[in-house]
Formats: C-alpha cells, structure tokens, sequence
C-alpha cells in the first residue's frame, strides 16, 4: 500500500464556517478522508492551524513529498510531515493539514485490511492486532456552558455531568432523562432556552455556585448516581485570580463533591497552584489538563514527576499527527493517568474520534450534548461500535 497522492477540499463545519478535508489515495485509487476541527479557547502550546485557502494550496507539494511512502509505516509517515514542515508547531505545513494527512493515511490501511478503524488504531498503539478489548467510556456530558462558548454571565466554560461504568446505551438514556428534567427546571424558573457552542444550556443563572447547586439537588432529588464535574478553561477568564480560585474550586468539591476540575489554572506560570491543589485533593478527585498538555508528549514528559494532574484531554488536531496522540497516551499511561479523548468547540461531522476513543481504551469521552449534528456524528459512532461489539 502506497501513498499515492493527497488532495485538500475546503468544506462547511461547525455553524457554517470553512474547514479542511484531507483526503489520501494510493495507488490503486482508493480513498480515505478526514474532516478537522478547531478550538475557541486554544491552549498556547498547540500546533498553528493554516486558513483553508492556504490550506489548499499545500496539496500539490506534499503530495510530491510523500509520494509512495508505506502508508502502513505510521511513524515515518509522521516523521516526514514533520521534516517537511521544518518547525516545531507546523506553523508551514499547518497542524490541521498534518493531522488530515496522519489520520486519513491510517484510515486508509484500516479500509484496504478491511477492519474497523478502531481496531487499527489500537493496533497502532499496541503492535498487536488481538489486543482489543472493549471498554465503553464514560460520556462526560456539557449540560450548561459558560465562558468563550456562550453569550452568557457564566464563567466556567462547561459543566459537566457523567454517570459511573455502564454502557454507552443506558449512559444516553440517563444523560437524556437527566437533561429533560433540567431544562424543566430552567422553563419554571422562566429561563431562556438558549444553547452554546457544543449544545449545552446557555443561558444566564444567578451565578456558577448556585447552578451547580441545582444540579446537584436535581441528583439528589432524582436519587440517581451521578457525578459533576467542570471544564473551568481558566485560560481564557479575564482577570484570572489563582488564590481566589483555588478556594473556590475547594468550596466546590467539598459542597457538592465535584469529581472533576479541567484546567483549573492557566497553562503558564501556575505550576504551584496545580501542585497545591493536586496535594489537597488529588488522590480523591480529578485534575485534568487540557490546554496544559495540549496532547504533546514532551509536555507529558515534563511534568509527569510534578505531582499536577492525573488526568489528560486528547485532542489529536493540538499536536498534528497521530504517532505523536498515540506517544501521548502511552505516557499517559503510565503515569496511570486518566484519559479523555474530546472533540473541540468547532467540529465537523466526521466521527474519526469514536474509533480513536474506542480503540484505545479511553476512560472518558467529552462530545458535547445531542443537540448538533457534528456531536452526535460522534455519538452515533459510539452506539454503531458497540452495537457491533455486544
Ligand atoms: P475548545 O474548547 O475546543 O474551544 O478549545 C474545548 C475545551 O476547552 O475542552
Ligand atoms: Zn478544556
């Protein structure tokens, strides 16, 4: 199996905006594409995006440049992308570009082997084609948003609401049930019925404390065995005041025993907030970092001996290729850290992320509500697999 050429299409995502899509060919014609999202509160260590014009006009020298590599040789086929582009964050070739390249490649193999995307990229991670085992992943779902996602006076980004191990099935049913007997509150309480980015309610509350005080009533009145959690995107609060926040975040946990806090402070400079957080609760609850590690394996390296986070967002589109996700979680790993494979603000209809969760045992997912298509592309990718697997 051969690369034999590259073409890049500019089409519609997320609210009608332009996007890439990367489509690879080899040699007997056949094709694989990959649609690429986009971020709103982008971490600062994340690969540089190309607009989709400039995107295309990449096509024809990459192509040449990969032109009858092994398409079932990953890591050089990754390696060449980065030799091509010649900078540490694609700020040439375009991490968008790259990662359409990566991931519509090993796309490509898992059609022409004819197994379930899935399966190859857990082969991918594992050298081992019997290795998979299937574990259904906790859905973290974003009933309400807050901060750059929505036009509301939340400052959270999202709230976040998941229920322990069961199957993909039942966890629909029950975030379903749950968000209806929400949004039922909200129309008493004479609230508007607006939505953000990703399908989350988003309309104005009182304040951060008191809604996720009516989540967590709504729990308990419910009597159902629920956890909450927030997205806090810290990075893109205005006038960010660490101290003021850690006690916050502590008055959280302890009040309604929130089990998860994701980039609780910014992803520079606030090393020992993390750290004091972390020694206060981090062998209860978790501590995520998304815009912290930006799915950068050196990232991971560096501070996997810091006592920080115990658990790191995936979003293959923040580093470019594949072969570096797939180092990323493997480091993860070892440092038994939690693994949430997530979507971003501005995504397409593709599915690519389902098979990626899936395939490489991921403990949560983050795919927003059910309110967009392009999160219940992802969605729908989820029930399909697990339909096939039970
Ligand atoms: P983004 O937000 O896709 O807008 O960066 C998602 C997140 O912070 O988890
Ligand atoms: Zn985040």
């Amino acid at each position: 199996m051969k690369l034999q050429k590259i073409k890049i299409d500019k089409v519609l995502g997320f609210r009608g905006n332009w996007t890439i899509k990367v489509g690879v060919f080899d040699e007997n014609n056949n094709l694989a594409s990959i649609l690429i999202p986009s971020g709103k509160s982008k971490g600062k260590f994340e690969v540089k995006n190309l607009n989709p014009d400039e995107a295309l006009l990449k096509s024809e020298e990459i192509s040449n440049f990969l032109k009858n590599l092994d398409l079932q040789d990953q890591e050089t086929l990754d390696n060449k992308l980065i030799e091509f582009d010649k900078t540490k964050n694609f700020e040439n070739l375009g991490g968008n570009v790259a990662l359409g390249i990566s991931l519509a490649c090993a796309k490509l193999v898992s059609i022409n082997l004819n197994i379930p995307f899935y399966k190859y990229l857990n082969f991918l991670q594992t050298g081992d084609y019997n290795s998979f085992n299937y574990q259904a992943p906790r859905i973290l779902f974003n009933i309400a948003e807050g901060g750059v996602h929505a036009e509301n006076n939340l400052e959270f980004q999202e709230h976040l609401i998941s229920f322990k191990n069961q199957t993909i099935f039942s966890q629909i049913e029950n975030l379903k049930e749950f968000n209806n007997s929400f949004l039922n509150i909200l129309k008493k309480e004479n609230k508007n019925l607006i939505f953000g980015d990703e399908g989350g309610w988003a309309g104005n509350y009182q304040n951060e404390e008191t809604l996720i005080n009516t989540l967590f009533d709504l729990k308990n009145n419910l009597k159902i065995d629920l956890d909450l959690g927030l997205d806090i995107a810290s990075s893109s609060i205005s006038n960010f005041e660490p101290k003021m926040f850690l006690k916050r975040y502590l008055k959280l946990f302890e009040r309604f025993k929130l089990f998860y806090f994701e980039d609780p402070f910014p992803e520079e400079g606030f090393e020992n907030f993390y750290q004091d957080f972390y020694a206060q609760i981090g062998n209860q609850d978790l501590i995520i970092g998304d815009d912290l590690i930006s799915t950068n394996p050196e990232l991971v390296k560096e501070i996997s001996d810091k006592k920080m986070i115990n658990g790191v967002i995936i979003k293959p589109d923040q580093v470019g290729t594949i072969s570096k996700t797939l180092k990323t979680i493997e480091l993860a790993k070892e440092n038994n850290w939690k693994i949430i494979v997530s979507h971003r603000s501005q995504e397409t209809l593709d599915n690519y992320l389902a098979d990626l969760a899936i395939g490489i045992g991921a403990d949560f997912v983050k795919f927003g509500t059910f309110y967009q298509g392009e999160r219940l592309a992802k969605y729908n990718r989820l029930i399909e697999i697990e339909s096939e697997l039970s």
